[in-house]
C-alpha cells in the first residue's frame, strides 16, 4: 500500500481510503463467521484474495490466524491486514466465573484483572476482538443469557461493563493504539434484548423510551464515554423495528447523544432477519436502511457483500457512507498495530502464555471464592474438621457444567470439580457418593449400603442445580426450579439425614421453595469454571468466608416475574392483609433471595449512620461497620437513593454505590459514600439529562432490603 506507518491514524487511514475500490471498501465491512461455510477454510482463502472480507470470526489457532494474515498481507492488492474476532466471555484458555457470578463478587478490581488476563491469552493466539462484554441488564431469568449479564442493575452493569472494557482494551499507548497484550472490546447488544417478552430468546422487546434511557442505555452511555472500540447491535425488535435497522436508536441516540463514533457491527445474520421479523421488504432494502442507520459491519449475513456494491452503482447509497463506515473499520486496525505488525503473536508467544495459566489459576480461584453467595445457614457450615461429610450429587464431578456457555479454549480436563477437590484433600472423613445420585434416579429408592453410610455422617453436600447447556444464548426457560429427579432425591435423602448442605450450580437466579425445606444450608456457586471445586470446598470449610451479594432476585416463583428491587412505586402499595393493594393473593410480593443479598460466616453490625450535608447539594454519607463475629470477613455496603417525587417518578431505590471492605473480628471501619447533584440526575425519553429537586431518601445496608435506621431524608436544592 506503500503508506508510512509513521502517519497519524487519521492520515494513514484517509491516505489509505484514496488507494481503495469500491470492491475492496465493502469487503472490510464484511465479517465471515467461521460457521457459515460449515468450516470449509478453502472458501475463506478465497474470500480473502479476492479482498472480500476484512474480519473473521471464531479463528482461534494461532498458526491459522497468522496463515490467513499472510494471505491478507502478501496476496492482495494493498495487504490490508484482517481483524479475528472471537466471543472471550468469561476467559479463554483459563476458564473464569460465568459473568453474572463474578458480578456477585462485586469486586471490580477481580472483574478487570479476569479481562485483563483473557485479553492476553486471546491476544496470543492472534485474536484482536472481543465481542464481551454483555452489558445488557437483565431482570428476566427465564431468559438464558441473564448468565452473560452482570445482573438486574444499571449502576451495577456499568461499573462492572467498565471494568471489563479496561482490562480487555488496556491502557492505550502514547499514540492511541493497544498493546500487544490487550483486544478490542465490544459493549453489546444494543439495546434491550434482555427484555424479550416471556424471557424467550430472541422474541418483540417493547420497551418504553423512559425505561430504556434510565435502565438500559446508561451502561452504554458510560462505555461510550470512557473509550470503549466497538458495540454490537441486538437481535431484537424494539418498540416495533428491528434493533438492527432502529434509526432511531442508532442515529438519534446512538450517534446523536451518546456521540458513539466507533464501529458499530450487526448481530450474526441480524440484517438477513430483519427481513424475517417483517420489517424489510428483501434483503436489499435490508442493506439500504442498514447503511442508514451506519451499521458498519455486517456479521455473517454476507448481505452486505451481496449487495453494497451494486447499491452505490444504482446511487441508492452513496460512496462517502461506505468509505465513513470503512474508515472504522480500519481505524480499529490501525489502533491495534496491524499496519506495522500483522502478527500480533506466534506460536512460540502463544506456548509462553500456555505455559503461564498455571498463575491465571490463581486469580480463578481469588474471583471463585468471591463470587459464591451464602444463601442460607442454620449452622451447618462451615464445616467442623471432626465432621464426617458425604459428597454427593448429579453435579459433583460434572467439568462440562463447571464452565458453562461461551468457554473458548477453555479445556475440561483443566476442571477442578468438587469431587476431585475432596478427593485431593485425602481427608478420611470425606465420603464421596459418586453413583448415589444415578442410582436413585434409576430406581428411585437408596440401598441399605446407601442408607447405612448416609445415617452415619455428620453432613451431607449435594451439588444440585443446571447443566451448562441450560443457560446462555437460546436456553430460555419456563421453569426455573431444579428437575424433578433433583427435588425427589434431596427429599428422599432428607429422611435419611437432615443435615444437608446445598450447593447449587446454575447460570441464572432459580427458584428454590422446592428444595429450600430440605435443606440447612444453600452455598450459590454458579458456574464457576476451572477452579470451582477448589472455591467452592474452600468455602464449605471455611477456609474462606464467603462474601458474595446477589446480583440479581431469586423469586419464589416464576408467577412472580418480572422480580427486581429496583421498581416502582404505585398508588396502593402493598400490604399482606389488604385486598385492594398491589399484591397476589396466592404468594407474598417479596423475593426468595433479595438483590445485594448473601451472607457470612461472620456478622457484622451496621451503627452511627449519619448523613452530613457539607455544602449546597453535597453531602457525605458515612456508616460504621462492626464485625461483631469470631472470624474475618468482607461486607459489601450498599448506598441506595430513593425519589421521593419529580418530574418523572423514579424507583423506590436506586443503587448508587457500593464498597467491599474486610475486617478482623471487632474490627470497625467508617465507610463514606459522596453524595451530589449528579447522585440524583436520571435522564427523560429522549435521553436528555434531568435534575429534580425535592425530598429524597438516602439509605445505607448490606443488602437492598435496608433498616429503617440507616434511612435518612434529605431536601435536596434546585
Ligand atoms: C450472539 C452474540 C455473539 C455472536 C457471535 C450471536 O449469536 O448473540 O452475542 O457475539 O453470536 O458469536
Amino acid at each position: 500500500m506503500n503508506i508510512s506507518t509513521e502517519l497519524t491514524q487519521e492520515v494513514f487511514v484517509t491516505e489509505l481510503l484514496k488507494q481503495m475500490t469500491l470492491d475492496e471498501k465493502v469487503g472490510q465491512l464484511n465479517q465471515v463467521g467461521t460457521s457459515i461455510y460449515g468450516g470449509k477454510e478453502e472458501h475463506y482463502e478465497q474470500l480473502i484474495r479476492s479482498s472480500s472480507v476484512g474480519s473473521f470470526l471464531s479463528i482461534k489457532e494461532i498458526e491459522k490466524a497468522n496463515y490467513l494474515q499472510h494471505i491478507a498481507v502478501n496476496e492482495t492488492r494493498l495487504g490490508i491486514p484482517l481483524l479475528f474476532a472471537e466471543d472471550v466471555v468469561h476467559g479463554f484458555l483459563t476458564t473464569f466465573p460465568i459473568p453474572l457470578a463474578e458480578s456477585c463478587s462485586w469486586n471490580t478490581q477481580l472483574i478487570k484483572k479476569t479481562a485483563e488476563i483473557a485479553a492476553e491469552e486471546a491476544a496470543s493466539a492472534g485474536i484482536h476482538w472481543t465481542f464481551a462484554p454483555m452489558i445488557d441488564v437483565s431482570r428476566n431469568p427465564r431468559w438464558g443469557r441473564v448468565a452473560e449479564s452482570f445482573g438486574e442493575d444499571t449502576y451495577l452493569t456499568a461499573v462492572f461493563g467498565s471494568a471489563k472494557v479496561k482490562g480487555f482494551q488496556g491502557s492505550l499507548t502514547g499514540n492511541g493504539t493497544l498493546t500487544e497484550d490487550h483486544i478490542i472490546a465490544c459493549a453489546k447488544h444494543f439495546v434491550g434484548y434482555s427484555e424479550a417478552e416471556a424471557g424467550r430468546d430472541y422474541n418483540t422487546v417493547d420497551l418504553s423510551w423512559y425505561k430504556l434511557a434510565n435502565v438500559y442505555i446508561p451502561p452504554f452511555k458510560r462505555l461510550v464515554d470512557e473509550g470503549v472500540m466497538s458495540i454490537m447491535s441486538s437481535f431484537n425488535l424494539l418498540n416495533g423495528i428491528p434493533a438492527t435497522t432502529n434509526k432511531k436508536l442508532l442515529i438519534d441516540i446512538l450517534r446523536k447523544k451518546l456521540f458513539y463514533s466507533e464501529v458499530l457491527i450487526s448481530d450474526w445474520n441480524a440484517l438477513k432477519e430483519t427481513v424475517v421479523h417483517g420489517f424489510c421488504r428483501d434483503d436489499k432494502e435490508a442493506v439500504k436502511k442498514a447503511v442508514a442507520c451506519q451499521l458498519d459491519i455486517d456479521m455473517s449475513s454476507l448481505l452486505y457483500g451481496t449487495y453494497l456494491k451494486g447499491l452505490v452503482e444504482s446511487n441508492s447509497i452513496k460512496e462517502a457512507e461506505i468509505d465513513r463506515a470503512v474508515r472504522r473499520v480500519l481505524s480499529l486496525k490501525w489502533r491495534l498495530g496491524l499496519f506495522d505488525n500483522p502478527y500480533r503473536s506466534s506460536a512460540e508467544k502463544y506456548k509462553k502464555i500456555v505455559d503461564k495459566t498455571k498463575e491465571f489459576r490463581r486469580t480463578a480461584l481469588e474471583i471463585s471464592e468471591e463470587s459464591i453467595v451464602l444463601l442460607k445457614n442454620d449452622g451447618l457450615l462451615p464445616l467442623k474438621s471432626t465432621d464426617k461429610v458425604g459428597y454427593a450429587g448429579i453435579f459433583l464431578d460434572d467439568r462440562q457444567s463447571m464452565m458453562d456457555t461461551w468457554a473458548c479454549k477453555g479445556d475440561e480436563k483443566q476442571i477442578v470439580t468438587l469431587a476431585q477437590a475432596v478427593e485431593n484433600k485425602q481427608n478420611k472423613n470425606y465420603f464421596l457418593l459418586q453413583n448415589a445420585f444415578r442410582d436413585f434416579e434409576r430406581t428411585q429408592t437408596f440401598s441399605e449400603e446407601t442408607r447405612s453410610w448416609v445415617r452415619h455422617l455428620d453432613k451431607v453436600v449435594l451439588v444440585l442445580g443446571e447443566k451448562a447447556t441450560e443457560s446462555g444464548e437460546a436456553k430460555s426457560k419456563a421453569i426455573l426450579s431444579i428437575s424433578k429427579e433433583q427435588q425427589n432425591f434431596i427429599q428422599a435423602l432428607s429422611q435419611i439425614n437432615q443435615n444437608i448442605v446445598v450447593v447449587l450450580m446454575n447460570g441464572r437466579p432459580l427458584v428454590l421453595s422446592a428444595i429450600i425445606p430440605y435443606c440447612k444450608s444453600i452455598v450459590e456457586a454458579w458456574h464457576l469454571g476451572c477452579e470451582a471445586g477448589s472455591a467452592i470446598l474452600n468455602i464449605l470449610e471455611g477456609v474462606v468466608n464467603p462474601s458474595g451479594k446477589l446480583t440479581m432476585t431469586f423469586p419464589r416463583h416464576e408467577g412472580q416475574l418480572p422480580i427486581y428491587y429496583n421498581h416502582y412505586k404505585t398508588g396502593r402499595p402493598y400490604q399482606a392483609d389488604k385486598f385492594n393493594t398491589s399484591r397476589y393473593i396466592d404468594l407474598p410480593n417479596d423475593p426468595e433471595f433479595s438483590f445485594g443479598y448473601g451472607l457470612s460466616y461472620t456478622d457484622f453490625a451496621l451503627m452511627n449512620y449519619e448523613v452530613k450535608k457539607l455544602k449546597k447539594n453535597q453531602w457525605e454519607v458515612s456508616i460504621d461497620v462492626v464485625n461483631t463475629g469470631e472470624i474475618e470477613g468482607k461486607e459489601v455496603i450498599q448506598l441506595y437513593i430513593g425519589a421521593q417525587y419529580g418530574t418523572y417518578t423514579r424507583p423506590m431505590k436506586e443503587l448508587k454505590g457500593f464498597k467491599k471492605i474486610n475486617l478482623k473480628p471487632n474490627e470497625k471501619r467508617k465507610v463514606v459514600f459522596n453524595v451530589n447533584r449528579d447522585t440524583f440526575c436520571y435522564y427523560d425519553e429522549n435521553l436528555n439529562e434531568l435534575f429534580d429537586s425535592g425530598d429524597y431518601l438516602i439509605m445505607v445496608g448490606n443488602s437492598s432490603v435496608i433498616d429503617e435506621k440507616n434511612t435518612k431524608r434529605i431536601e435536596v436544592e434546585d
